[in-house]
């Protein structure tokens, strides 16, 4: 089974300012991939809080996979892509690449999300943008080689 952390990087998400419908769209692939989501989290966007919920769910918890959504963009409070490379052990550049590739398709503003993937130690992490729109449409880009990949990183 493989083990999921999903974390929506949101100020007023965090606040209970605004309702999270992305983490929910992301439950709901993760679900029909048959995978369990195990942690779930709202957080403000907060780089040392995000680090250190990437370390915990990759080093205590030891989750196969965590999808951030949010905090991609340009805003000087976006930050998740700071986070996670701050964490890093490895780059997978072409997960990042995909979804942008993909997401062109669909909106020129897809160039304007700055995610990545990478991994730490046993840990596949993966930044998409933050609307429910979006994680459909990354998910659905890189959902088919992700088995493989998170099978040969255990
Ligand atoms: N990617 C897809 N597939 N669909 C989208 O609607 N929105 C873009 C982009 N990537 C979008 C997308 C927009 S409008 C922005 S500003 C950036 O992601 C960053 O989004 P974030 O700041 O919510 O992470």
């Amino acid at each position: 089974m493989v083990r999921v952390g999903i974390i929506t990087a949101s100020d007023k998400g965090s606040r209970g300012e605004r309702e999270d419908h992305s983490g929910p769209a992301l439950k709901e692939l993760i679900r029909e991939m048959g995978w369990e989501v195990v942690e779930y989290a709202v957080l403000p966007d907060d780089q040392l809080l995000l680090e250190k919920t990437l370390c915990l769910w990759s080093d205590e918890i030891n989750l196969d996979l965590i999808l951030t959504t949010g905090g991609t963009g340009f805003s000087p409070r976006d930050v998740t892509p700071e986070a996670t490379l701050a964490v890093a052990d490895r780059l997978v550049p072409g997960i990042a690449e995909v979804m942008r590739q993909e997401s062109l398709k669909v909106t020129p503003k897809a160039m304007l999300s700055r995610a990545v993937a990478v991994i730490r130690k046993r840990t596949l992490i993966i930044n998409m943008p933050g609307s429910p729109k979006a994680v459909r449409e990354c998910f659905t880009a890189i959902s088919s080689a992700l088995p493989h990949g998170i099978q040969i990183l255990k």
